[in-house]
């Protein structure tokens, strides 16, 4: 993993041949391995993806008790029969939005937590409020103070009950999941949310001995056990990474083979780039993305699953930024998702924000420029545009990017992209955007 001292360095304007192979599923790792700690037994988990957010989770268990063994690249077994603590350092968890999912874990095997506020990408105001409401509707009592969330369960344990999401959320579906496990009796959570990464989180649940129904569904009932054990569980692949290397060869163009999908977790990307004149065939496992032609404008409103993705809106504004005519983008998620939007403008697109609304006019070209990741799919975007425009392109603060994607630069230097990551001095990387 690399800090503010590297940055990705990419000669654009080249098509892209060959064959990329998707790892394990960010969003659905960084909720599997939390939930690891309800395992009293052995985990073995595969396919887990090579990333910071990995990384930082991975210290997060052994600074609470667990034994973390790494078998192999992308093989980890977690032992949580011995955990004492219930306190998660503070220093790891503001670094990372999904440590909210050790409040579910932790209160759902051992009845208390006690969590710092999560961090993460700031993409607007990010409330926990409804994973507050479902471990409370579950009998816990939560309080939040000074920037730490306290969770106790009472002494006779969480008690299942039916808990109504307001609106749909992933975090808090699959946090209430978690807690309800080994709650007494049946929670049915309504209005859930039904991306990949939920049903994933179900499926390892059930294989370490939950009784977990409906995932993928809006409403998930879960019949608490008491105990969970030992097994082993594979993570899916995953559907952002692999829409943002669809998205990397519509802007680029060329003809590439995207190795080990889920071709229905992408149909709502597939369609969309299609829709924007891009060739897309689905073979087993595989999807082939061929683009030969100018993209074509489209609409784009992000959504909960299965809707268009948020994690794949700035990907898809980088191949708007590039298509003929003018195509409208609505945030339908985030607050705050287009701060990226002044850095391709520095590569000459044009787009117009208003609230949640992007109003993106195609150019022929985009121009490579010293640009900035801000947010973690921000920065992929950036990579997306870069690989595009005419000349070089710098991207600093590639940490963000690092959070989610495993070997990027390996990744598509293997199908022939001019992209290198190069150490640069901290004062560099840090003012490759500072102006404008
Ligand atoms: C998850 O975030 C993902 N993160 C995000 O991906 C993704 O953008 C998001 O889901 C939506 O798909 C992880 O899985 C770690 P939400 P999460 O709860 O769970 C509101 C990436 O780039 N809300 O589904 O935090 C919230 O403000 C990251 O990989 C409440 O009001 O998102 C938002 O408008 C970025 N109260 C909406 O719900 C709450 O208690 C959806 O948020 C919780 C959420």
């Amino acid at each position: 993993m690399y800090s503010a001292l590297y940055k990705y360095v990419i000669h654009g304007g080249k098509p892209l041949f060959g064959e990329i192979e998707i790892s394990g599923a960010k969003n659905a790792a960084v909720g599997i391995l939390p939930a690891a700690l309800m395992v009293d037994g052995v985990c073995r988990i595969e396919n887990v993806p090579q990333i910071s957010d990995v990384t930082l989770s991975l210290d997060i268990l052994s600074a609470l008790g667990a034994e973390v063994r790494l078998v192999n690249k992308n093989t980890v077994e977690i032992d949580s029969r011995h955990i004492r603590n219930f306190t998660v350092p503070d220093d790891l968890c503001r670094k990372m939005r999904a440590s909210y999912y050790l409040i579910g874990a932790l209160l759902g095997r051992f009845g208390r937590a006690q969590v710092s506020m999560p961090g993460g990408c700031n993409l607007g105001v990010r409330p926990i409020d409804l994973h507050i409401k479902g471990f409370e509707k579950l009998g816990a009592t939560v309080d939040v103070m000074g920037g730490f969330v306290y969770a106790t369960a009472p002494e006779s344990g969480l008690r299942g009950s039916t808990i109504y999401m307001d609106q749909v959320s992933v975090g808090a579906t699959m946090n209430v999941m978690m807690a309800a496990a080994m709650a007494k009796g049946l929670t049915v959570i309504e209005n859930a949310a039904k991306e990949p990464h939920i049903v994933d989180l179900a499926n390892f649940l059930n294989t370490m001995g939950a009784h977990i129904m409906g995932a993928g569904t809006d409403v998930i009932k879960v019949r608490g056990v008491e105990r969970l054990h030992g097994g082993t569980y594979s993570i899916i692949p995953d559907q952002i990474e692999a829409g943002t290397y669809m998205a990397c060869v519509a802007a680029a163009g060329g003809n590439v083979l995207i190795k080990n999908v889920i071709p229905k977790h992408m149909d709502c990307i597939t369609s969309k780039l299609e829709e924007m004149g891009v060739e897309i065939r689905e073979d087993g496992d595989n999807i082939r993305v061929i683009r030969k032609h100018h993209l074509r404008r489209t609409n784009v409103k992000t959504m909960p699953y299965p809707g268009f993705p948020t994690d794949m809106q700035p990907q898809i504004t980088a191949c708007l930024a590039l298509a003929r005519g003018t195509s409208m983008v609505n945030e339908g998620i985030w607050d705050n998702r287009y701060r990226y939007v002044d850095e391709f403008k520095r590569m000459g697109a044009r787009i117009q924000v208003d609230g949640k609304v992007a109003v993106v006019e195609g150019v022929e070209r985009l121009s490579g420029a010293p640009l900035r990741a801000c947010d973690l799919r921000a920065g992929a975007a950036m990579v997306v545009a870069g690989l595009a425009a005419k000349g070089t392109t710098e991207i600093g603060e590639i940490h963000y990017i690092e959070r989610g994607y495993d070997d990027l630069v390996g990744k598509l230097r293997g199908v022939g992209a001019e992209i290198t990551l190069i150490a640069c001095p901290d004062d560099d990387a840090n003012s490759a955007s500072s102006a404008g």
